[in-house]
């Protein structure tokens, strides 16, 4: 068996190390990894934080992109170019820091024509949670006459991707960011304007000045936690991470008298058909303009260690791409 490449985590350390086919995860399809991406859980994972992965040693990474090399399911011919975001891998089966992936056939997608490899790992999960957050809130109701929608940790993967699906879309974008540097690049990406967080001005009662149509929430904690009372009526926020933290200390007001929504966004079980239609739009009417621009980094998988610390130390605008073959 020809050995690969892999940064494979156990209980004390993340370590890139040549394995074989017999060590991977079980599954139907076998892809030749060629491109991967840094998100906020796998920073966790190769730090060693969080509790993300659910036993050792595994493979990190919950994105991977890159050619069919064997399936015993008819769906993938060899050769073929397809996707996998999410669906445990990274997490309780091996991950996309690999150049080479098995997984189970039902989390592979086909890459939908009008995205490359490339193009697909530059998204990742944080492009697919964006997009699934705001077909959440459009699936309730939102729309731009709602007025402003909320970006917080704009600077973010998930944030820079929600300003340009958001500004694609007709509506306005406030993005909140704590890197006094970032204004640039999120005006760059669609934000009609940025602010720092102390900058906000919310309030601490129960319902405050309606200042945003919807929120797009990647911080959770405080910042959550009072932008709802600031939601204008039947207004949606999608709440999506928790960077700041996972506590929401809130009052039922905006939800019983301003019939506000608080939706759930959960990227890694999103229904199979929905995970289709969202890489299908992610392909064409909802391809965010500036992909490029949210380049951060390219790196190869010796990098990663470092640029996952860096990441956690909010040193990273944009997206961490990862070149697994380079
Ligand atoms: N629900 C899901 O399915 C799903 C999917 C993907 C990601 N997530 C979660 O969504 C969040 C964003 O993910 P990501 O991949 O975009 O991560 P990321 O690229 O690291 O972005 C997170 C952003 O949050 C802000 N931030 C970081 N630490 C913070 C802190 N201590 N206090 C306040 N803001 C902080 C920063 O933005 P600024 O510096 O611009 O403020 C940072 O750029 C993470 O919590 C992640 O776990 C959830």
């Amino acid at each position: 068996m020809t050995p690969f490449w892999a940064l494979r985590v156990d209980a004390s350390e993340a370590k890139l190390q040549e394995i074989t086919l017999k060590e991977l995860s079980e599954g139907d399809v076998v892809i030749d990894v060629h491109y991967s991406g840094v998100n906020y859980k796998d920073a966790l994972a190769v730090s060693g934080k969080g509790k993300i992965l659910k036993h050792f040693p595994l493979n990190a990474g919950i994105d991977a992109c890159g050619v069919v090399k064997q399936s015993s399911d008819p769906r993938f011919k060899l050769g073929q170019e397809v996707m996998v975001s999410g669906c445990g891998i990274g997490e309780t089966c091996d991950g996309g820091f690999s150049e080479v992936l098995r997984v189970s056939a039902n989390s592979v997608v086909p890459l939908p024509e009008g995205l490359s490899l490339r193009e697909a790992m530059i998204l990742g999960t944080a492009g697919f949670t964006a997009a699934l957050a705001l077909i959440r809130m459009q699936q309730n109701g939102q729309t731009p006459e709602h007025g402003p929608v909320l970006v917080t940790g704009a600077s973010g993967g998930v944030g820079s991707f929600a300003i340009q699906i958001l500004k694609q879309n007709r509506y306005e974008v406030w993005a909140v960011s704590g890197k006094p540097q970032a204004g640039d690049y999120l005006r760059t990406l669609g934000a009609n304007r940025v602010l720092a967080p102390k900058d906000l001005g919310h309030g601490h009662r129960p319902l405050e000045k309606a200042l945003y149509g919807g929120v797009i929430d990647n911080v959770g904690g405080e910042l959550l936690s009072q932008a709802l009372a600031h939601v204008a009526l039947w207004g949606n926020v999608a709440s999506i991470g928790m960077a700041l933290g996972p506590e929401l200390n809130a009052t039922v007001m905006p939800f019983i008298l301003r019939g506000v929504s608080l939706l759930g966004t959960s990227s890694n079980n999103c229904p199979i058909e929905l995970r289709h239609k969202i890489w299908q739009l992610l392909a064409k009417d909802w391809k965010p303009p500036h992909l490029e621009k949210t380049v951060a980094r390219t790196i190869g998988l010796k990098d990663l260690p470092a640029a996952c610390k860096d990441l956690l130390q909010r040193h990273i605008q944009g997206r961490i791409l990862v070149e697994v073959r380079a």
